[in-house]
């Protein structure tokens, strides 16, 4: 950071009698990270200078040296030529003084009307709304990659579970679409909160709106904005867009995690499910043997820091008396690294996906082993007659005979399963298959490949149009 000529400080020395300290300049400064909103200052600035001269308020040359200083800097900006000065606190100061160097009075005229904490505001709902279109676009793709992978694993058998206790066979292509549902669902969410990002607050100015005849309306089409803000006191406090954003945001790695969480389990030897692609695993310095899944291993710990700046910021918000207060400076780095995290998140993840190695073998193994069709054969009994209360009853009897003989249900003999329930016949073989377990499931929202690839057509269809 350069340091700046003038005594005092930044936009406001004339009220002030002493510099302010190193320290406090460090400590308040927020240059080190808004830099990146710069592009998007020059943008707010650019649609605020055009519409002063529209209705008037600065002279079309006035426009033009501010078009021209402009377009200087982003070149600067652009090719890291810029110099950022810490004494100029923030990146609004850091453009409009270079402007100012640039192009003289125009540059001084350019804040008529507005103040940092319209202009900040502007910039953070138009960074937010780039990144909303950016993950709902790596959103797009992850489901791709699990749709492609279901695509190939619509009859492959894995146990379904609860309480991590083997319950009934499904296919590995119904369980990945379970994810298809979440990001589905993230992907939604995404684009709802990006309406409510996209509303302008340009024009509030400080707090109160300004004195100037201007056009909000102007300042808000050219920003691609779909309304603007109605209330100034509100639009320049309002952070409820970032904070909805983190919202949408934790959910998509809490997703990821649990997601995470599965791939590290099934890659362990007690699982042995899958394997993952050696370019996302590390070995261990010591153990020659290893592969660790520290891809998923590390997206299950990046949610904790995404969901930190989700709590971070609605802490940031809850004791703000209205309007602006500095404390919202420290929106910034939060909100930009969830973005940076999620974004790299979805990336990996959607190779990380394609990249599985699925041992169907040892999937179908694991099904076979608990009883996974014992519901099965409870609800062939009540097909039966019987009542379900009383079918569930016989079958738990039936389990513990095979279990204390250590084999499957399927094991048994006919003359063996009579003595649990006379109403059993030779048919009921069929349904004690894993098989067809799955294949009889084939409703709306069930487990049979049949309806997996339905949904899988579906899915195609709409990420086709999204
Ligand atoms: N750097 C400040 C921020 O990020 C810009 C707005 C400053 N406004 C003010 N009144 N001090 O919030």
């Amino acid at each position: 950071m350069q340091a700046n000529s003038s005594p005092v400080g930044g936009g406001w020395s004339g009220r002030f009698d002493e510099p302010v300290a190193e320290i406090v300049k460090r400590y308040t400064a927020s240059i080190p990270f808004d830099y990146r909103l710069a592009e998007h200052d020059i943008a707010g600035s650019l649609a605020h200078a055009r519409m002063l001269a529209a209705c008037n308020v600065i002279a079309a040359q006035d426009l033009s040296d501010i078009e021209r200083g402009m377009a200087t800097i982003l070149d600067e900006i652009r090719s890291g030529k810029f110099e950022w000065s810490l004494d100029l606190e923030d990146v609004h100061f850091n453009v409009e003084k270079r402007l100012t160097a640039l192009v003289g009075d125009a540059g001084k005229r350019l804040h008529t009307g507005r103040s940092r904490n319209d202009q900040v505001a502007t910039d953070v709902r138009l960074y937010t709304r780039a990144a909303c279109d950016e993950i709902a676009t790596l959103l797009v793709n992850l489901q791709k990659s699990f749709v492609a992978l279901a695509e190939q694993h619509t009859d492959t058998i894995i146990p379904g579970f609860t309480h991590l206790q083997v319950a009934m066979p499904v296919t590995f292509g119904h369980h990945l679409m379970a994810y298809v549902e979440m990001f589905a669902r993230d992907h939604e969410r995404i684009i709802d909160c990006r309406k409510r990002v996209n509303r302008s607050p340009l024009g509030a100015a400080a707090l109160a709106g300004t004195t100037f005849p201007i056009d909000r309306e102007m300042t808000a089409k050219a920003l691609g904005f779909d309304a603007v803000c109605r209330n100034s006191l509100d639009a320049v406090s309002d952070r409820d867009f970032a904070i909805e954003f983190l919202s949408a945001a934790t959910l998509i790695m809490m997703h990821l995690s649990r997601m995470s969480e599965e791939l590290i389990l099934w890659m362990s030897t007690r699982f042995g499910f899958i394997d993952i692609a050696d370019r996302f695993c590390t070995g261990s310095s010591i153990m020659p043997q290893k592969k660790n899944p520290d891809v998923a291993e590390l997206v299950r710990g990046k949610f904790a820091r995404v969901q930190g700046h989700l709590v971070a910021l609605t802490t940031l918000m809850k004791g703000q008396p209205l309007t602006y207060n500095k404390d919202n400076q420290e929106d910034k780095e939060p909100l930009f690294d969830t973005v940076d995290t999620l974004t790299q998140t979805l990336i990996i993840y959607a190779d990380m996906i394609g990249g599985i190695r699925v041992k169907a073998e040892r999937m179908r193994a694991a099904a076979s082993e608990g009883f996974a069709t014992a519901t099965d054969l409870a609800d062939y009994l009540v097909r039966k007659g019987v009542p379900f209360r009383d079918s569930h009853e016989c079958v738990a009897r039936a389990v513990k005979a095979a279990e204390s003989k250590g084999v499957d249900l399927s094991d048994l003999s006919l003359a063996e399963l009579k003595t649990f329930s006379n109403v059993i016949e030779d048919d009921v073989f069929a349904c004690l298959t894993l098989e067809g377990s799955v294949a009889a499931r084939a409703h709306v929202g069930g487990t049979a490949p049949a309806r997996v690839r339905e949904e899988i057509k579906l899915a195609k269809t709409r990420l086709q149009a999204q």
